[in-house]
């Protein structure tokens, strides 16, 4: 019987199917597996069914002699070193599309909430600094007619903007393949950065991505403009960030993800009025969370009976 470590505990009726066929071991704890206890468990396992937190590399992949499938809970496959799989002949699943319009909701949830400045006018009521109604009071941007730019024109690049659609926003976008997306203006990042009065990073990390927003081009973006991210943390220069927010170089930043993570408690961005930190929950629907696990299980059974797994990564 084919054995599976799974490195978060998934709700029972998803994990059934998994274990009316081979032996499923799950991590039973709160906090990411160990590395030292997941070295040991996957040491006679045919799958693995890892998380975000979970590094798969050379040295899982040797622990581990009999892997045969890894299979993410999570679209982002960066804490997964593709190469060590293909050349053991692992194979490894992922769960695009049905996450794709929640990490949409927050993205747009991040972009209103940043330039509209919600997040600091809550901040100011409960700090009981409210006073009497002030015209010129935390004046902020719009978000209707603004021109937005988005990094990265995948799944999720593409659902942010059919929304931006309904803001009648301007939409530029940067991607590394050409795109035909209908309504939307691909251009080249410094044309993205100085045209976009916000700006999603919303691309996978990889060795062309990661740091690529940094201090020359938070200072090429508009010291009105405010930048999101969906997507990993490394996309971004974080000292960097830091100093555009407090000297204005931008106006504002919301991110769903950041570098590190989790962010220490005493972290500069978090002393920065004009910056949201939320705590990496851009699929966390109850939902979407589901359709994920079940499709983490669904690519993992598949991968074992030597089926097409529904979502493999890459593709093709
Ligand atoms: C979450 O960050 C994901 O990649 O799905």
């Amino acid at each position: 019987m084919s054995r599976v470590y799974v490195a978060y505990s998934l709700p029972e009726d998803i994990l059934r199917p998994l274990i009316s066929k081979v032996e499923v071991e799950v991590w039973p704890g709160e906090e990411p597996v160990p590395r030292d206890e997941l070295l040991a468990s996957v040491a006679g396992c045919d799958g693995l069914l890892s998380m975000i937190t979970t590094r798969v590399d050379e040295e899982l992949l040797a622990a581990a002699p009999n892997l045969r499938v890894v299979s993410q809970m999570a679209v982002g496959v960066d804490n997964i070193d593709m190469a060590a799989c293909e050349s053991r002949g692992v194979l490894v699943g992922h769960t695009p599309d049905v996450l794709t319009e929640t990490v949409a909701d927050t993205a747009f949830a991040l972009l209103a909430t940043s330039v509209r400045r919600l997040a600091e006018g809550a901040r100011v009521v409960t700090m009981g600094e409210w006073g009497p109604w002030n015209p010129w009071f935390l004046l902020g941007g719009d978000l209707h007619g603004i021109t937005l730019g988005i990094v990265g024109m995948g799944r999720i690049g593409q659902a942010i903007h059919r929304r931006a659609a309904g803001f009648q926003m301007r939409v530029l976008y940067s991607n590394p393949t050409r795109r035909q997306v209908p309504g939307a203006s691909q251009v080249d990042l410094a044309t993205l950065l100085a045209e976009s009065d916000a700006l999603v990073l919303s691309a996978p990390l990889n060795d062309d991505t990661r740091g690529m927003i940094g201090a020359a081009q938070l200072k090429a973006m508009k010291p009105t403009a405010h930048l999101v991210n969906v997507a990993r943390g490394p996309l971004v220069q974080t000292a960097d960030l830091v100093e555009a927010l407090t000297k204005g170089w931008i106006a504002g930043a919301a991110l769903d993800v950041t570098d590190p993570e989790p962010l220490p408690a005493d972290h500069p961005l978090l002393e920065l009025d004009n910056c949201l930190v939320v705590p990496h929950i851009g699929s966390a629907s109850v939902a979407t969370r589901r359709a994920m696990a079940e499709l983490a299980v669904a690519n993992l059974i598949a991968g074992l009976d030597g089926d097409p797994m529904p979502a493999r990564f890459p593709s093709s």
